[in-house]
């Protein structure tokens, strides 16, 4: 589908799902507000994490780690010697560009601006570290330089040992965490794909050295797993092996996990990495810091520094993957119809409850119905317009199932189930409305 970013970008506005962050003030470049539905959906592709990485598991434990760390901690990491893009301007048109992203050498004197169309006027390359800086506390030198993170994992790092010993667990475990991290960009865009401020939600297992291969492949599994159980089509999703010279500055191995978006000339991008880390973060973080990080192997009699087994997902990566993968756009007798199909696992609204008109007692049976609902489904009440225009609200925020009150309700005690993807309805007894969409749940 062709525009998709520009249509869903403008449905996110509209509905109330994304919002260009200081709008009034011109908005401000790669970042992003979420708006109630947004928040809402936000929510829940965290919550359903938060319940595969950790609550249904007994060998994850969470945490949740400070935004700001010790600046050691990022040249024990690597980050302030390795975590850089290599930038280049063209001259004619200022134009900005990674010079990895060119397929070509910038340097080279018949090299082509992609943008203008000069030749041979580029910049030198210049790296360019991407973690934001700051200071802390009143004096602005370098003694105080600190940086936000650009990655969670490092604080699940420095707390290795914290965890594992408050949570008294043995190898293999991990510790997973969802929070913000901040990137200066050089080439933020594509709406939500990549911004300067989002949010990951990480998973660090920590196993026996020469476990790797194993636990490499069972994460690669588990993951792709989670993105077909919140409902993304199996059609969109692959996985990238990276090559060895591709790899990042810590990993030994690297697959990640791709949707095809549909913008750039390969609409394959990266959904979630999953890295094999080695020993690479705890050997330098026992290195820089000096406190000891190894493991004493009680079944084995061993003492080794653990490796790492990395599941790196964005968050607002995966809710850019849900809006796409559950765009759609219909004809019905003439007529436009646009729905997001969400699984209901992760449908910002559950239910809709309307009365039909605002007459013949049917709002209070529908506001009763409502507050019944509330504390089990996400569920919103609405009478404001006609039924269709309803209909069509809940169909642009994805709400899977709306229940209407009509006047066949006063007789009977029914109502009525329209179901969001195939426009059918059912007669339900309202007093097993509760039940049924449980039933209706499950089997999605
Ligand atoms: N700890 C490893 C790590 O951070 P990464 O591949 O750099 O690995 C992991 O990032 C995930 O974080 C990506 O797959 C993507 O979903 C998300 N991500 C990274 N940079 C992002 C950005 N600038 N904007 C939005 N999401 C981003």
């Amino acid at each position: 589908m062709e525009n998709i970013m520009e249509r869903l970008t403008a449905l996110c506005k509209r509905r109330g799902f994304v919002f260009p962050s200081s709008e009034i003030y011109g908005g401000i470049n790669a970042c992003w507000d979420y708006g109630p539905m947004g928040v809402r959906l936000k929510t829940k592709i965290k919550n359903r994490w938060w319940e595969a990485m950790t609550r249904m598991r007994e060998d994850v434990v969470p945490l949740d780690a400070a935004i700001l760390m010790h600046p050691r901690v990022w040249e024990a990491s690597g980050h302030l010697t390795e975590f850089h893009d290599p930038l280049v301007d063209c001259k004619h048109c200022k134009a900005r560009f990674r010079a990895d992203d060119l397929g070509f050498d910038p340097t080279e004197p018949e090299a082509q601006c992609p943008k203008c169309g000069m030749k041979g006027t580029f910049t030198e390359p210049r790296t360019f570290n991407l973690m934001f800086k700051t200071f802390m506390g009143p004096v602005e030198d370098a003694a105080h330089v600190i940086y936000m993170r650009p990655e969670t994992a490092q604080g699940i790092y420095v707390n290795f040992d914290n965890v594992r010993i408050s949570a008294r667990k043995k190898l293999p475990f991990g510790i997973a965490q969802i929070g913000k991290a901040f990137r200066n960009e050089i080439t933020p865009g594509n709406f939500i794909f990549r911004t300067r401020e989002f949010e990951q939600m990480e998973m660090q297992f920590f196993i026996r050295p020469g476990e790797n291969p194993k636990w490499f492949e069972y994460w690669k599994e588990e993951r792709m797993r989670w993105y077909r159980a919140i409902g993304i089509r199996a059609e969109n999703l692959r996985y990238h092996d990276h090559a060895e010279h591709k790899l990042a500055h810590y990993a030994q191995a690297a697959t990640d996990i791709e949707f095809q978006f549909g913008f750039g000339v390969d609409p394959w991008h990266e959904l979630e990495g999953i890295h094999d880390r080695g020993e690479f973060d705890l050997s330098h973080h026992q290195e820089f810091s000096g406190k000891k990080l190894e493991y004493f192997d009680e079944a084995t009699r061993e003492r080794y520094i653990p490796n790492i087994i990395e599941t790196s997902a964005g968050c607002d990566r995966t809710l850019l993957v849900a809006l796409i993968d559950g765009y759609r756009e219909q004809e019905i007798k003439g007529e436009k119809r646009v729905f997001l199909g969400f699984h209901p696992a992760i449908a910002p609204l559950t239910v809709a409850v309307f009365p039909l008109v605002k007459k013949d007692g049917m709002p209070d049976i529908a506001r009763k119905l409502f507050e019944e609902l509330m504390p089990h489904y996400d569920a919103v009440y609405d009478e404001g317009g006609s039924i269709g225009r309803r209909y069509a609200r809940m169909d642009e925020v994805g709400t899977p199932f709306c229940v209407t009150i009509d006047g066949q309700t006063l007789e009977d005690q029914t109502v009525t189930i329209r179901f969001r993807d195939t426009l059918e309805q059912e007669r339900c007894a309202a007093d097993r409305v509760r039940a049924r969409l449980g039933e209706l749940i499950a089997q999605a």
